[in-house]
């Protein structure tokens, strides 16, 4: 097929159009690069633009006869929505909305969607399943589930086929070593551990260890981002028109915040210096999936399975990148 990946300079869009072009694939990104990396871009196929362009994207559409989008151009950050949600309004919703109305335009109406856990909210039970209502407790959540509802109308009205992916923690880094995890300012877990490890840092703040948890730190399910990305893959055979697939992406593995340090000592080597802190505003207790729905209808299961096996391949990233794409 002939895909369009919005957002494929970033982390997983990065991972998903590698994974889109192996499979034989037509792939051409569509970025702004306000957070994506050029160096994450294989070929010569990147379109620089804003989702807000529909004219630029119909264009796109038409001129390389897209057969389906997957959308990953997002803003991403919890704490950053609830500080200036209006930013993620505009970003997640019009500009997803825009992209969409570009799509029906040109009558391209496949579409695989980013999601997120964090369109649960505080879940009730534990492991989530697509059952659990979604109650999202930030802006950030809210526009993705924005999205899944429009999505849903957008099927049901103009026979848009669409796959809604709710990704628990995605984490690692491409195998290939040339494909990882690169924010600015980074604020996850994973990568401020090894940046400790690299010297880059000096502590990590544990965000609050009085939580319902058998160590009392947050507990999460780290998903590997080739996990993710081959899930997207899978999604793309089982669009239906009219349809929507809404899947959970995890492991079914929770590993609380302890753990992952633990972990990253292990794999490292280095001692990575704690600190107790407060609780951040916004984390639930415990984020764990019960991604058997994608695997009764995709045929999905992760490969990683071990939160050591998946902060290896971080770690090789980040060893070998001490300094991210350096553009
Ligand atoms: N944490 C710390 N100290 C830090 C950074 C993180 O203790 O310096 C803890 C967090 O409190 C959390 C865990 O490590 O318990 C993981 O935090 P991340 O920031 O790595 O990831 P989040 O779980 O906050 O975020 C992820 C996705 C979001 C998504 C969210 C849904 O990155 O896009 O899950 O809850 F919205």
């Amino acid at each position: 097929m002939n895909i369009l990946v919005t957002g494929g300079a970033g982390y997983v869009g990065s991972h998903a159009a590698r994974l889109l072009a192996a499979a034989g694939h037509e792939v051409w990104i569509y970025d702004n690069l306000s957070l994506g990396h050029r160096a994450a871009v294989a070929d010569g196929r990147l379109v620089e633009g804003e989702l807000g362009n529909g004219e630029l994207i119909e264009q796109v559409l038409r001129d390389n006869s897209i057969d389906a989008v997957m959308h990953f151009a997002a803003l991403t950050q919890v704490a950053e929505s609830v500080a200036d949600p209006a930013r993620y309004y505009r970003n997640n919703v019009l500009g997803a909305i825009s992209l969409l109305e570009a799509m029906r335009c040109a009558n391209v109406r496949r579409f695989v969607f980013s999601s997120t856990t964090a369109t649960y909210g505080v879940p009730e039970t534990i492991p989530i399943t697509e059952k659990e209502p979604q109650q999202p407790i930030n802006p950030y959540g809210y526009t993705k589930l924005v999205i899944e509802n429009v999505l849903a109308d957008y099927a049901s009205a103009y026979g848009f086929a669409y796959a809604a992916l709710r990704y628990f923690n995605a984490a690692g880094a491409h195998p290939d070593g040339d494909l990882g995890e690169d924010h600015d300012p980074e604020t996850h877990l994973i990568p401020i551990l090894l940046q400790i490890a690299l010297g880059q840092r000096d502590q990590i703040t544990i965000f609050g260890n009085d939580y319902p948890t058998a160590d009392g730190t947050c507990v999460r399910d780290y998903v590997h981002v080739d996990d993710l990305a081959q899930a997207h893959l899978l999604a793309l055979d089982h669009l239906r028109e009219g349809q929507g697939l809404k899947l959970n992406l995890g492991t079914g593995r929770g590993n609380s915040v302890l753990e992952v340090v633990e972990a990253c000592r292990r794999v490292t080597g280095c001692q990575i210096p704690v600190v107790e802190g407060d609780r951040r505003e916004g984390d639930p207790p415990i984020l764990v999936a019960d991604a058997s729905l994608a695997g009764e209808l995709l045929g999905w299961t992760p490969h990683y399975n071990e939160i050591q096996q998946i902060i290896e391949t971080a770690w090789n990233w980040h060893r070998s990148h001490p300094q991210g794409y350096q553009e």
